[in-house]
């Protein structure tokens, strides 16, 4: 699956070599051992043209940077895509992390002075796809539709900005969703904060119903992509409500009093055929917010300065469900997420997933890989818990004696998890469970 940001990308996996460190005493180099890691997991982003800060494209480039990698690398700081090893499940598509061995070959290789290594062997580079493209183009090709925000003038300086507005999608007759993607365009990646967009319908009363959430994005969200054999609806005649946060001053280049004009936010839909959901009799998944309301929606999100809180939600379902993808969201005091399931019969709970180093320049949808995307039995509790840290420990906090509430500006918090669920019933329930039971058996087997 899509393990590797690049993997997906490539002409011929098996041309990659990730050579292992093997024993200790062994000369790591930067030919034979790191160039590969670094060329399939760093590249991407940090080339000429693409969002990281410098290039690290050959040896010459990447040499002046060796320690701070070495850091980087070492803290899981980079790439950027916390979740935590170790707790729940592990295996999720679009997954950036490095394996501990690769993340102990680069310590090594700085350790030893990073040397560049034999001339003769000359590290492979993946075909990479052009920075501005559609995320998901090297799998399905552009997207069917792009739909456009209506466009936005920023000033340079001032307080957060909201645009709230309509927009028609296109289509005529009903589609399943196969991939998405928000993108802004040109300058307004440095400003927008996020962008939601919801699918909305006129009813017969002539009124506009809300149908579901399309996407969310804030910065660094790669996409999303719905499983095989669902179907995430787009009604015919359906369009997009934008609810898009912009602020000043994110492009640090730009002088004091200038307007970053025509911000504009993007959106790629990948569709299914049109008789996509009739020929599967697909079950239908949806993304929703899901809110933690202790201490928030029922009191008030408040976080003393100097000091600590945490958020808890519960929610059940009165049929089966699978559990698809978990996105928490928070801002600058959310230090760490996680999603359990708790069961009422046997009073046992399971982890399904935490992110201890959540950092808001980064947002992932955790997709969980089809065979361990959790099936969760009718009657079961998701419990999702946030905690907040706004002590001067917290690397991202601006400013630890200020008292911090919910709200929707940056400096304020939110208690939320974007989470995509497959609702199914009790005869898909025990088809994908006998299903999974199979494959388990069947690999077993295999390994005797
Ligand atoms: C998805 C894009 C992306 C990928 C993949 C990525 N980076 Fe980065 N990197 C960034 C961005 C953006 C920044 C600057 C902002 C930040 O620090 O989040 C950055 C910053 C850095 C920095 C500078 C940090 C600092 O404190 O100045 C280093 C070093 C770095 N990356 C190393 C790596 C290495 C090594 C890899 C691969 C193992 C990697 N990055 C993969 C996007 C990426």
């Amino acid at each position: 699956m899509m393990k590797k940001i690049v993997s997906s990308l490539l002409i011929t996996a098996a041309a990659l070599l990730i050579s292992p460190l093997s024993a200790q005493g062994q000369e790591i180099t930067y030919n034979s051992h790191v160039a590969n890691i670094i060329n399939e997991n760093c590249v991407v982003c940090h080339r000429e043209g693409g969002i990281g800060p410098m290039q690290f494209e050959n040896f010459d480039q990447v040499r002046p940077w060796a320690p701070l990698i070495s850091l980087k690398v070492a803290s899981r700081e980079m790439p950027p895509y916390a979740y935590d090893h170790g707790i729940g499940i592990q295996e999720l598509e679009g997954d950036w992390r490095l394996a501990q061995e690769e993340i102990d070959t680069i310590v090594e290789w700085v350790n030893q002075g990073s040397p560049l290594g034999d001339l003769d062997i000359v590290p492979i580079m993946p075909e990479l796809p052009d920075p501005s493209d559609w995320n998901f183009a090297q799998q399905f090709g552009e997207p069917d539709l792009i739909v456009a925000s209506v466009p936005m003038d920023i000033p340079a300086n001032g307080n957060d900005l909201w645009s709230r507005h309509y927009v028609p999608i296109g289509v005529t007759a009903d589609r399943c969703l196969k991939a998405v993607q928000v993108k802004p365009r040109g300058d307004a990646k440095a400003v927008v904060h996020h962008a939601n967009s919801r699918i909305k319908l006129n009813n017969e009363e002539g009124e506009i119903e809300n149908v579901s959430m399309l996407t969310e994005y804030a910065m660094g969200k790669w996409g999303e992509l719905i499983p095989e054999g669902v179907c995430r609806t787009i009604p015919a005649d359906s369009f997009i409500e934008w609810n898009i946060h912009m602020f000043p001053g994110g492009v640090g280049a730009t002088a004091q009093g200038e307007v970053i004009e025509d911000n504009v936010v993007e959106i790629g839909l990948w569709l299914h055929d049109e008789n996509f959901a009739e020929t599967a009799g697909l079950y239908q998944q949806d993304l929703k917010s899901y809110p933690l309301r202790d201490g928030y929606e029922n009191g008030n999100l408040i976080i003393p300065p100097h000091g600590y809180t945490m958020t808890q939600g519960f929610h059940s379902f009165d049929h089966p469900i699978r559990i698809d993808s978990f996105q928490p969201h928070g801002h600058l005091r959310m230090n760490a997420a996680s999603l359990e399931v708790f069961y009422p019969e046997t009073g046992r709970t399971e982890q399904i997933s935490q992110i201890s180093n959540w950092s808001a320049t980064w947002h992932h949808s955790h997709i969980y890989e089809p065979d361990v995307a959790p099936l969760i039995p009718k009657g079961a509790v998701l419990v999702i818990k946030q905690w907040y840290d706004n002590t001067a420990d917290n690397p991202n906090n601006p400013d630890p004696d200020q008292w911090v509430v919910g709200g929707s500006r940056t400096g304020d918090e939110m208690s939320h998890a974007w989470i995509a669920i497959t609702h199914l019933d009790d005869e898909g329930f025990d088809k994908l469970v006998s299903e999974r039971e199979e494959k388990e058996q069947r690999s077993l087997a295999s390994q005797d």
